[in-house]
């Protein structure tokens, strides 16, 4: 009841203003099993320097990001991967319920921004390819001071006279957000910041 009352609030305020943030939608036990298995991977040196554009376009650009990332594949996916992947696709079968997008695909990967790394403002939506349509970052940093940098900054426009609103990545905050229209940065983080990032997509050809 109260998980269905977090949900028509994330499709709510999607509708409304293209955003959401939730504090309280995944149990803290449960985020618990994933910053340890983000943390082991990471350790691991499981993790590239991640790349921007699509398909063939993809390149390193570290002026633009310059984080790391870990795609999670989704036919690999450990147990605890699964459930959060089964707890994204249960949020897109609601959204398109009540917002009739048509989505039927999701990625995501973890991710690690070092310190001094960062994303530009941009849109999560190529040009050439519309299929990302709904943005999900969890983020699992305990403890995130706002000097510790790192804040998700959301703009209210393409113009940045129209202002902006930041999100610090504390330990099971959820943002979600259209992939077509809002943009968005990652300021300079001062210790490790780890999320767990996704797309929830239209696939207009068979992936
Ligand atoms: C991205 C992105 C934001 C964040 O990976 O496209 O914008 O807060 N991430 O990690
Ligand atoms: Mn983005």
């Amino acid at each position: 009841m109260i998980q269905d009352q977090l949900t028509h609030r994330i499709i709510d305020d999607l509708a409304e203003k293209g955003w959401s943030v939730s504090n309280n939608y995944f149990e803290p036990d449960f985020l618990d099993d994933l910053i340890a298995e983000e943390k082991e991977l990471w350790e691991d040196g499981s993790f590239r320097k991640a790349r921007i554009g699509t398909g063939d376009q993809k390149q390193l650009r570290p002026e633009i990001r310059s984080d790391h990332v870990l795609w999670l594949g989704e036919n690999e996916l450990t147990d605890l991967q699964k459930q959060y992947w089964n707890r994204i696709v249960e949020l897109r079968e609601d959204i398109n319920r009540e917002l009739y997008l048509g989505l039927n695909g999701y990625e995501a990967h973890f991710a690690v921004f070092p310190p001094n790394s960062f994303y530009k403002k941009h849109l999560d939506q190529f040009a050439a390819v519309k299929e990302r349509t709904i943005s999900c970052i969890l983020y699992l940093n305990k403890n995130w001071a706002v000097e510790d940098g790192g804040q998700l900054r959301i703009w209210n426009s393409e113009n940045e006279s129209d202002g902006f609103l930041d999100i610090q990545p504390h330990f099971g905050t959820f943002v979600c957000f259209r992939s077509d229209t809002v943009y968005h940065e990652v300021l300079p983080a001062n210790r490790d910041r780890f999320s767990l990032t996704g797309w929830m997509r239209k696939n207009t050809r068979l992936v």
